[in-house]
């Protein structure tokens, strides 16, 4: 057996007994809870709205009594930490090296939404040696116990990066406005993930709309092209927020739609994604916690910059 392979079946008996510990109830907050949910938000195109997607469905989900941690991992754009007005010291890259644990590098925003934010180091996730991963992995399964929820905006387009979250992502949201642009970047990614990676399962979020009924004919279009061009794929309609310039007036403010303006109808309708992310009944996948998510993400990042040639 050699070093790497005996560290980690090290680590393995010894995290599954700190997992048992928590399932009994010795450590953490809520034993014997489902496990947590991981969904990636992404877009075709940049400016949609994804980040504010996050911060919003974030503060919603938490008032609804979920424990939630935002994984900022949008490297072009990264703005979690504009929009909750943090400032945050760490990053992601400070535990990769070992010189910080994850809970200096966690930051807390409003109402107790979680944040890891975001660096190029995330990147670096390709190039981990064998014990690095452990000693993440490690880290991240403790997050199981600490979390309801974990939603990552992952930035917009088709690049290695945004890719491999939703891969690893146990569900993915896809946002888009009704402008023809930012549809055909949805399709485009949707497309890719389908095709070259066999993924069948997306939501799909319309942001800016003028009204629902907008919404669900943006909708209506988008998922007749998808069956007629891909055969067995599913793009559930996630609900819709309106054009609303409350919304872009608490950006200035730095601070999420819900928090500055509780009653604006942007707020209302984030209540309502929320609720149907949460509610809807699907087959969870027993491989759906954030510890399979970061294991999927370290194994599956090297093939996919392979295979997108990035
Ligand atoms: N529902 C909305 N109504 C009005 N303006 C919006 C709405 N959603 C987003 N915006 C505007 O679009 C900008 C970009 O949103 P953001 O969430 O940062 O997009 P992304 O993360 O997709 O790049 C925001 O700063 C805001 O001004
Ligand atoms: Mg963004």
């Amino acid at each position: 057996m050699d070093q790497a392979t005996h560290l980690r079946k090290l680590v393995e008996s010894e995290s599954k007994s700190i997992y048992k510990l928590k399932r009994d109830g010795t450590v953490g907050s809520n034993p014997g809870a489902n496990e947590p949910k991981v969904i990636a938000v992404s877009s075709g195109k940049g400016g949609v709205g994804k980040t504010n997607a996050v911060v919003n469905l974030a503060i919603a989900c938490q008032r609804m009594g979920k424990r939630v941690l935002i994984f900022d991992a949008d490297l072009g754009l990264a703005n979690i930490d504009i929009i909750f007005g943090l400032n945050p010291k760490y990053n992601i890259e400070n535990i990769i090296s070992g010189e910080k644990d994850l809970s200096q590098v966690i930051v807390h925003g409003p109402e107790g939404v979680d944040v890891i934010p975001a660096s190029s180091g995330v990147q670096e996730l390709t190039q981990l040696t064998e014990g690095q991963k452990i000693n993440l992995l490690n880290e991240f399964d403790m997050l199981n116990c600490m979390y309801d929820v974990l939603l990552i905006d992952t930035g917009a387009g088709v690049s290695s990066n945004v890719i491999y979250f939703n891969l690893a992502a146990e569900e993915r949201m896809v946002v888009a406005t009704p402008e023809p642009t930012s549809v055909t970047d949805a399709y485009a990614l949707i497309k890719i993930l389908f095709f070259q990676y066999g993924v069948k399962n997306f939501h799909l979020l319309l942001n800016m709309v003028k009204d629902e009924n907008e919404a669900k004919s943006v909708y209506g279009n988008f998922s007749k092209v998808v069956a007629r061009f891909m055969g067995g794929i599913s793009i559930e309609y996630a609900g819709f927020i309106p054009h609303d310039t409350l919304l872009r007036d608490s950006v200035a403010r730095r601070k999420p739609v819900m928090c500055a303006y509780p009653e604006a109808a942007s707020s209302d309708s984030f209540k309502v994604v929320a609720g149907y992310l949460m509610n809807r009944q699907n087959n969870r996948r027993n491989d759906g916690n954030i510890k399979f998510f970061w294991k999927r993400l370290m194994a599956g990042a090297i093939n996919v910059d392979n295979r997108i040639g990035n």
